[in-house]
């Protein structure tokens, strides 16, 4: 039998947060006392579907990230790239040598709240798809924007598309390699897509809103508190 997980998590870690504008990297800011990046990680380690979390972290943040796993028992971490792609492949390789997966799960540690539920949706979607992704519905009406509103954007058919991201393994290990080294792409789904393979969709969860910009902090404790208060 090959060796190697049956699903394991790919947490990227590798940004600078720029737009979140703090000192530090926001995947080691404090949420509810525990580092941003953590949270997802403990989300990933007590699922009982995943055998193995794989970390990418920028090489320069490597103390820091030894510091905010604070002993978990991630199976490797890995150095990451300068855009998210790279990064994201970085990890893909690493697991490729580690002997490979069967499954995929590629998450943002941006997105620090992660519901068991969205996994669980995910993986059982994996049995007919070769990816599959949480979307949310848009609610707000889109328009076109230059120095005055533009044009409004009809909104049917549109969706917001969440992370984690699942995959057959071998198929976006494939994608990955063939995609333009140069060429950015926002998420893994796309880089799928483009070797035209089919993405299915599962239903998001607002929990998984990424932290982007410094008031989505606040937003975020909000989410951690009102998640603790149902539980
Ligand atoms: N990411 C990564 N490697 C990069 C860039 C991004 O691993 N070179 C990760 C981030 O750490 C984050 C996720 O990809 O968990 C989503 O990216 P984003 O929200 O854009 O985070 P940053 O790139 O850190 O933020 P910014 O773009 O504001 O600098
Ligand atoms: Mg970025």
């Amino acid at each position: 039998m090959k060796s190697g997980f049956h699903n394991v998590a790919l947490i990227v870690a590798a940004g600078k947060g720029e737009r979140a504008g703090a000192a530090r990297p926001k995947q080691f800011a404090l949420l509810g006392g525990k580092p941003v990046v953590a949270h997802s990680i403990d989300a990933a380690l007590t699922h009982p579907a995943i055998d193995g979390v794989i970390v990418v972290t920028a090489a320069d943040q490597r103390q820091a990230m030894e510091v905010a796993l604070d002993g978990r028992d991630v199976r490797a971490i890995v150095d990451g790239g300068a855009s998210r792609r790279e990064s994201v492949l970085a990890g893909l390789e690493a697991i490729s040598a580690l002997g490979g997966a069967v499954r995929v799960l590629i998450h943002d540690a941006a997105r620090p709240l992660l519901p068991h539920a969205v996994i669980d949706r995910l993986l059982a979607q994996l049995d007919g798809s070769a990816g599959a992704v949480p979307v949310l519905p848009v609610a707000d009406t889109l328009a076109t924007a230059d120095e005055a509103l533009g044009d409004i954007v009809p909104r049917t058919g549109l969706v917001r598309v969440q992370t984690p991201q699942a995959f057959r393994f071998d198929a976006i290990l494939a994608a990955h390699r063939l995609w333009p080294v140069d060429q950015e792409a926002t998420d893994d789904a796309q880089i799928l897509r483009a070797v035209e393979l089919e993405v299915a969709m599962v239903e998001g969860d607002s929990m998984l809103e990424k932290i982007t910009h410094p008031q989505d902090f606040a937003s975020a404790e909000a989410r951690l508190a009102a998640r603790a208060s149902i539980r």
